[in-house]
């Protein structure tokens, strides 16, 4: 029987899928992987083990998981028989045992809410060479606070959100750290299974989150990015339950405003924020704050009332260009980004036609933008009226072909602006070639011979296509 010895060298191959909720997660599970001696190896055909991050939020999620579980077995069969595989994510929380079942060479599934178990898990298949399971949630918040350093984690993912930086760097190399604030989601949007595979929202101690942004900045880090599925209602949690008294602008604020005035926060962002739950007290930390980025993504979703409404979002088209105006008031640059989704059950042509406005008025940086997809067990699944698959395809067509029209005019009313860049890489592929970001988030490439990851810059921006800009060291 093969023996588990935390001494003898090994190696994980991981795979992320999904949100930067998930790249969190994988960067905490290869900490405690390091911790067993693994090291990471991006060939499946040498890895010990292969962990795969999973994302649920669509369709075609399942099957692509089970699509590079069969690749998985191909290559184990070929060349790596002693390759254990686990399945983590949502994924693993929302299928289960039927997962198990339909993929036989998953040899440990844990869900999001169990990922500090993933050592357990291991020890336990190791010596009794049974699957080992681990799925559900904690009713209290199973702290992430990582003591040690940074792992080398290299993500590859296909995010959903604009927040990986660049896919192939390691985290170490990473100008921009990711804290999770808090657990999960209470909203039940009636399209979504996030509040099914992540559970009810739990916030993490602000104590705790201060003192990881600390452990961050030590090693590198220059911008923070604070990370749940709502950011807004952050502590509420807490406050309900007389773990934490309640501010008079809420916990979020009380957060941002901490976090804002740590020495060496260069940049502070957030996301993602429901619209429901931001205030005004939280865009006046805009103007609070000169270090908080001049960009906010705020998912809509949709730009008519009726199919707000529908899908449970709490907030009417006019409540959110509210908030947008909040923002402009504030800073008339702001730059924004949306998520929406088109064919929502019932979506009338009309009602797609407020989408399209919506987007004309905002003119977001850049949007998600995503054909409905039915989830099982969400409200949605059992509306009737489906809008069939060749009338999405086509809105879907539409509103990209609108938003790179906008991605296009806004970045080439950039050329002649200065702006500041923090410098987040360097290229892989040309030399002295660096990217960074604007306080608007607009990618920036820049010439240098000297390595400039990690600065902050002043540039004029003289070139841009849809893209990124191009800037010019003042
Ligand atoms: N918590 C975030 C969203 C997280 S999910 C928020 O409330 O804004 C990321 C995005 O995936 C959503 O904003 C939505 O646009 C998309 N999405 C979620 N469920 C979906 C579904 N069933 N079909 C299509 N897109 C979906
Ligand atoms: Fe899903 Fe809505 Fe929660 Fe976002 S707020 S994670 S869309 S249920
Ligand atoms: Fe996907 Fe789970 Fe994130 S479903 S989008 S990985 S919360």
């Amino acid at each position: 029987m093969e023996t588990i010895q935390s001494d003898s060298p090994k190696k994980v191959f991981i795979e992320t899928w999904g949100c930067q909720m998930n790249v969190a997660d994988s960067e905490q599970m290869l900490g405690l992987l390091r911790a067993q001696n693994y090291t990471q190896t991006d060939k499946p055909e040498d890895a010990d083990l292969v962990l795969l991050n999973t994302c649920h939020i669509r369709e075609k999620a399942t099957h692509k998981v089970l699509s590079r579980l069969g690749r998985m077995r191909e290559i184990s069969l070929e060349f790596n028989p002693k390759m254990k595989i686990a399945v983590a994510g949502c994924v693993a929380q929302a299928e289960g045992k039927k997962l198990m079942e339909k993929a036989s060479n998953i040899d440990i599934l844990l869900g999001p809410g169990k990922i500090q178990e993933l050592p357990g898990l291991l020890a336990a298949h190791a010596a009794d060479g049974k699957r080992a399971m681990a799925i559900g949630f904690e009713k209290h918040v199973v702290d992430s606070h990582r003591h040690d350093p940074a792992p080398e984690l290299a993500v590859k993912t296909e995010v959903e959100t604009p927040y990986v930086t660049n896919p192939t760097v390691t985290m170490k190399e990473e100008i921009t750290r990711f804290v999770n604030i808090a657990q999960g989601c209470d909203n039940f949007c009636t399209f979504c299974v996030v509040p099914f595979t992540r559970g009810r929202e739990i916030s993490r101690p602000l104590e705790s989150i201060v003192s990881e942004v600390k452990t961050l900045l030590t090693e590198g880090a220059k911008e923070i990015t604070l990370l749940g599925q709502n950011v807004n209602s952050y502590g509420d949690d807490l406050v309900r339950d007389g773990k934490h008294v309640a501010p008079a602008d809420g916990p979020f604020v009380e957060l941002l405003d901490r976090v804002a005035q740590i020495p060496g926060v260069e940049r502070l962002r957030f996301t993602t924020s429901n619209p429901h739950d931001f205030t005004k007290p939280v865009a006046e930390m805009f103007r609070k704050h000169k270090n908080l980025g001049r960009y906010i993504h705020l998912p809509v979703q949709a730009g008519h009332d009726d199919v707000l409404e529908r899908m449970k979002r709490k907030v009417t088209v006019a409540q959110y260009m509210e908030r947008i105006q909040w923002l402009r008031d504030i800073d008339p640059e702001m730059a924004l980004s949306t998520d929406l989704i088109v064919g929502f059950p019932g979506e009338t042509e009309d009602e797609f036609q407020g989408t399209l406005d919506l987007v004309e008025k905002v003119r977001y940086s850049f949007i998600y933008a995503f054909k409905y997809s039915s989830r099982k067990g969400t409200a949605a699944a059992r509306f009737k009226d489906q809008v069939p698959e060749a009338v999405m395809h086509e809105r879907l067509l539409r509103l990209q072909a609108l938003q790179n029209r906008i991605t296009t005019e806004l970045n080439v009313a950039e050329i002649g602006n200065r702006r500041e860049v923090l410098c987040h890489y360097a290229s892989r592929k040309e030399p002295d070639v660096y990217y960074g970001r604007t306080e608007q988030f607009r990618l920036v490439k820049i010439t240098s011979t000297r390595n400039l990851v990690g600065k902050t810059l002043t540039v004029d921006i003289v070139e841009a296509n849809k893209t990124a800009l191009v800037g010019v060291i003042v």
